[in-house]
């Protein structure tokens, strides 16, 4: 009997290529078919949930970047930090964490941790192995962003790690500045690297993505049991999108640190920036642990005005035509955002002493000199003429 269109419409399958090609298929998949009943149970991967091919592409190759042994893969990067401090906490114990931490990250350690019965503790990110001094009995964790989000401290990593490994504390990183490529966290001893992905990863502000990178088998465990608790995964579309941006990921990062760095030298010379947040930049504060812990910088960094009125201040960004204004970095486009309204910071931070605004300035991949002189208009601007 001939079978329902419906029926057969569902059940035809064309011949499956098994051609070698240069990128991954993308199986957009939740279901994944068996042959025989028993083999349904403890395949690996049994559901579309925990990755298919481009999946297990993209983790390799975080591997290879982070050199790290494992990648579990997230939907963007603040899950990603997220899921590295979930699979380490549990009820009772105590979170160390950088006061410059990306703040939703900062969010949540002080608000979700907080409610599941988990203390979390800002420290100065530039404390170094002073942070001995504010570990209890209970800490499990130190959670380190370098350089931090916004004022771009570098954090003296191996000597907190040294102290941490001494008291079997975990350190995660944050590393989505460093994006695998300029900073490599696990060769540091760090235990969890994480990364956004969006950002440098991805490189064209079109998908959110996450990773986090680990050598250990039994902190990767706790990773991926953690994962398939809290039901994280990447979509393979966007999987796919990553893998491709990190294909390209170094070329584009030499740019990135030209350019960046053409403009940061170029506004350390004006007279209405008062500072220039640069750890590439000779008189950064923390320019020898830089110099020490990273092989390179990117298009990332800020700048802290002169005191201005903001109605002048309004002027400048009103005046510029190529740095638009948008959340995120690590795109092909010039970013730039006043940042005071989400700078929080714990009392006692040296950010405040500050007198001007605080801006950050992403650098795209536009032609610098034109960038130049879109920042030199609004500087105009704010003169008035
Ligand atoms: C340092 C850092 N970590 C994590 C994140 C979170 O990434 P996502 O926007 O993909 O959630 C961001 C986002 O700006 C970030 O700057």
């Amino acid at each position: 009997m001939t079978k329902d269109t419906a029926t057969r419409l569902i059940h035809t399958r064309g011949r499956r290529m098994d051609q070698k090609t240069v990128n991954p298929p993308i199986e957009r998949a939740s279901t994944v078919l068996f042959d025989t009943a028993s083999d349904l149970y403890g395949a690996q991967p049994g559901y579309g949930r925990m990755g298919l091919t481009v999946h297990r592409e993209l983790e390799a190759a975080l591997c290879v970047l982070e050199n790290a042994t494992h990648a579990k893969l997230t939907a963007n990067g603040l899950q990603a930090c997220a899921l590295a401090i979930g699979s380490q906490a549990k009820a009772g114990a105590h979170v160390l964490f950088t006061d410059s931490a990306y703040g939703p990250t900062a969010r949540y350690l002080e608000r979700r941790l907080d409610r599941m019965g988990v203390g979390a503790t800002r420290f100065d990110p530039r404390c170094g192995a002073a942070i001995s001094n504010l570990i209890k009995p209970n800490t499990r964790i130190i959670y380190l962003e370098s350089p931090g989000s916004l004022t771009f401290e570098i954090s003296d990593t191996p000597a907190i790690v040294e102290i941490a490994q001494k008291r079997g504390i975990c350190t995660i990183l944050d590393n989505t500045w460093g994006a695998g490529l300029l900073h490599k966290p696990l060769d540091l001893g760090v235990d969890i690297s994480v990364q956004a992905l969006t950002k440098y990863a991805v490189g064209h502000a079109d998908i959110f993505g996450g990773a986090v990178m680990s050598r250990d088998k039994r902190v990767a465990q706790q990773i991926i049991d953690c994962g398939e608790d809290w039901g994280i995964s990447l979509a393979p579309d966007d999987a796919y999108t990553a893998l491709r941006g990190l294909r390209s990921l170094k070329t584009r990062m030499d740019a990135h640190e030209a350019a960046g760095l053409k403009l940061a030298q170029w506004l350390s010379g004006r007279a209405e920036v008062s500072q220039v947040l640069h750890p590439a930049l000779e008189e950064h504060p923390d320019h020898a642990l830089w110099k020490r812990d990273f092989s390179g910088s990117n298009g990332l960094f800020s700048v802290i005005l002169e005191a201005v009125d903001p109605a002048v201040l309004k002027r400048f960004f009103d005046a510029l035509e190529l740095f638009s204004m948008g959340f995120s970095w690590g795109g092909f486009e010039s970013l730039i955002i006043p940042c005071d309204p989400q700078l929080k910071r714990a009392k006692g931070h040296w950010i405040e002493q500050k007198d001007g605004p605080l801006l950050r300035i992403h650098v795209g991949l536009e032609g610098t000199d034109d960038l130049i002189a879109d920042l030199e208009a609004g500087f105009e601007a704010m003169r008035g003429s």
